[in-house]
């Protein structure tokens, strides 16, 4: 019987084991995560949403709080247009994470970034230029594109010494967004070199609607793989979302796939940046405890923990310290339905706010709890301490259950 070590992932002479563990956003996927994947011959990815926020954790910067400190004045004041990110700082804190990071790289695999057009830091193009740019500098072995069509990305990128050697993806939902996607970035004369696709399973955002249910990943990787050989374009496609063990993965390698993205699984590892009382939480999520819902800004649904903190909360718009959600206008959904529940509640001193959320804060605070469908079933790959709680399990063991299990089994750690 097949295993996932059976097969390898080819990126020119380099053959990697074919499993990637995906970005999750706001340092769920730490530096140690993806480091511990490419130190087992993998790829890991850490992730630029609210990079600055991250250093500031991480190497004791003060950016969050300069940048509070510089627009004070704007709090009170809906109009957030103001508020900008200094480019210099952007470019400084992205190359202090993704150096840090590839200074400590150890082993055959890689380390990606993963990184989202919609965070649109009220000036899209720029931000997201100096973004990329600052990762690729700082020696970033790839960058996945995503949370977007990233129409025009590899525009901005073209100019740097790094995007012919550089590997880069995009994840993609459907045939068509890669079409677009290819045909948009045409004129770079580069492909992309992997894409990753992601089904209606996933964690994180979705790129489907709230008829997500009626999609299957298995049909969507056939018809990408299928328009590519029309195409004759040999690009490596990466199944995501819901593959859950090694056999799941092995029948995606089987049917062709080059690797495969998984994320859920590693939400319960050591090395990944969830508080350990939230990853008790995932681990005791049941099926009707999970939910699609458009609470984010982004106009993605997203799946979540249905008792995640961030629903109902009211908090306060905190875009003078984060904005990383405001669009080119300075404008948040989160910011419209805030001053509604303002205007409607002058008098009440917490205000609830259901249909949207300050994604920003939340995030920052591992309060929305964000997970792939299966979470329910992370009680089924570890055991039950005698406190009752689950044993966090390591990176390695994860990823070496889903590189060489066989039948559908999942590998219990060994008992403290
Ligand atoms: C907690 C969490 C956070 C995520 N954050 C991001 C993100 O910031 N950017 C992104 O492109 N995908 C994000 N994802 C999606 C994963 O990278 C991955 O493609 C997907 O979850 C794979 O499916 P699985 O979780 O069922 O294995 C996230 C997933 C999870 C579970």
């Amino acid at each position: 019987m097949k295993k996932v070590d059976d097969f390898r992932l080819r990126f020119g002479t380099q053959e990697l084991v074919p499993i990637m563990i995906g970005g999750m956003g706001v340092d769920i996927s730490t530096a140690d995560l993806a480091l511990e994947a490419a130190r087992l011959g993998g790829i890991g990815h850490i992730s630029d949403a609210m990079v600055p926020t991250v250093s500031d954790r991480r190497f004791d910067t003060r950016y969050v709080k300069e940048k509070l400190q510089r627009y004070k004045f704007n709090v009170a004041n809906t109009d957030k247009s103001v508020v900008q990110f200094q480019l210099p700082e952007l470019i400084e804190a992205t190359k202090r994470h993704v150096s840090a990071t590839m200074e400590a790289k150890r082993g055959s695999g890689m380390v990606f970034i993963n990184c989202m057009e919609k965070l649109t830091m009220n000036a899209p193009k720029e931000t997201l230029r100096v973004r990329l740019h600052a990762a690729l500098d700082a020696g970033i072995d790839g960058i996945t594109l995503a949370a977007g069509l990233h129409l025009g990305s590899f525009p901005l990128m073209e100019d740097h010494p790094r995007f012919r050697d550089a590997k880069l993806g995009i994840i993609v939902s459907s045939v068509r967004a890669l079409q677009l996607f290819i045909r948009k970035n045409a004129r770079c004369n580069r492909l992309p070199d992997y894409v990753v696709v992601e089904g209606q399973l996933a964690g994180g955002h979705l790129g489907f609607g709230m008829d997500w249910a009626k999609f299957s990943l298995a049909s969507i990787v056939a018809e990408v793989s299928q328009w590519l050989r029309d195409e004759k374009l040999d690009i490596p496609v990466i199944p995501a979302g819901g593959i859950f063990t090694g056999s799941d993965a092995t029948a995606f390698l089987e049917a062709g796939a080059a690797a495969v993205q998984v994320a859920t699984r590693f939400t319960v590892s050591a090395e990944c940046g969830l508080p350990d009382k939230v990853k008790q939480e995932y681990f005791r999520a049941s099926e009707a405890d999970v939910e699609v819902n458009q609470t984010s800004p982004t106009g993605y649904p997203m799946r979540m923990l249905k008792s995640s903190p961030s629903i109902g909360a009211g908090t306060r718009p905190n875009c003078e310290a984060y904005g990383y959600l405001l669009d080119a206008n300075g404008r948040c959904a989160y910011i419209d339905a805030y001053n509604r529940e303002l205007a409607n509640h002058p008098e009440q001193r917490k205000l609830a706010v259901f249909d949207k959320t300050c994604l920003c804060t939340h995030m920052r605070n591992f309060d929305c709890w964000t997970c792939g469908h299966y979470v329910y079933r992370l009680k089924d790959t570890s055991r039950v301490l005698a406190d009752g709680s689950y044993q966090i399990l390591s990176a390695e063991h994860i990823f070496r259950d889903y590189q060489f299990s066989t039948d559908n089994q999942l590998l219990l750690p060994d008992a403290h």
